[in-house]
């Protein structure tokens, strides 16, 4: 190889580097959420007292496709440390939100992923690349670890009817086309028991399909966008 080559391919690597760590949304305030959904500055507007609660977080080192705000981060750990019936998340990829709903919580953790690219759904072609899906809970297990459930499945077709109505949290983070999202926010609606509250993340133009599927599931149910958590989430109306 010649010095220039080898400059030339230093230089590429650095580059990539840089580009898996940036994230496209760095304001989630910025975030159009046009009218059908209705915005609160924050989670404690909705759950009041929330944030007066205490959480534990763990292996948190970030790597692009891991959620990215750490507010919403948070408001998930403290929702997981009251929840009764099992959490589950579409979408586990690397599992840094996985391993630390566990670590919040005493119920199952499902998680599905079946460790899909997604590059066709955000407007820069961006992949997730190089990775292990379900590798932070995977190779050092402990108590919180022992907690999740890995399903490695399509989420389109996994079969979750026994879980129907049980849900305390659900996650839709996984597939961000609109057909994937689409679907896993209808099951997301099924799975909740009364009080449960389903999350979507990355609602934004970087991943249009999905956020066109929100759009639409803002005209069926009521959806509430959380500024500094940049989560919009919808609760299951209590049955009286
Ligand atoms: C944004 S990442 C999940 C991030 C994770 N929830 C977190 O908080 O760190 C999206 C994941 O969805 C998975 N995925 C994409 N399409 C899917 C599908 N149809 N079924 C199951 N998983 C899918 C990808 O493999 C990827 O790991």
């Amino acid at each position: 190889l010649s010095v220039d080559t080898v400059k030339r391919l230093t230089l590429e690597a650095v580059r990539r580097r840089i580009l898996r760590r940036q994230h496209p949304v760095s304001d989630p305030l910025l975030a159009d959420t046009g009218a059908s959904i209705a915005r609160m500055p924050d989670a404690e507007a909705l759950f009041k007292g929330l944030y007066r609660g205490e959480i534990r977080l763990g292996r948190i080192g970030w790597e692009w496709g891991d959620m990215y705000n750490d507010a919403a981060l948070m408001f998930l750990c403290c929702l997981a440390g009251r929840a009764q019936g099992p959490i589950i998340e579409f979408g586990t990829h690397r599992g840094r939100t996985t391993y630390n709903l566990a670590l919040n919580s005493n119920v199952e953790v499902i998680t599905i992923d079946a460790d899909l690219e997604d590059k066709e759904a955000n407007i820069a072609g961006h992949e997730y690349g190089l990775r292990e899906v379900g590798s932070v809970f995977l190779h050092d297990p402990d108590a919180a670890s022992s907690r999740i459930r890995m399903i490695r499945m399509d989420s389109r077709v996994v079969d979750l009817t026994s879980l129907r109505g049980s849900a305390s949290l659900v996650l839709v983070d996984g597939g961000h086309s609109y057909e994937v999202c689409s679907s896993d926010s209808r099951m997301a609606l099924q799975l909740l028991h009364p009080g449960g509250l389903a999350a979507w993340d990355d609602y934004g133009g970087y991943w249009p399909g999905a956020k066109r599927a929100i759009d639409e599931l803002a005209h069926q149910v009521e959806l509430v966008y959380l500024e500094r958590e940049g989560l919009v989430v919808y609760v299951a109306p209590q049955v009286r």
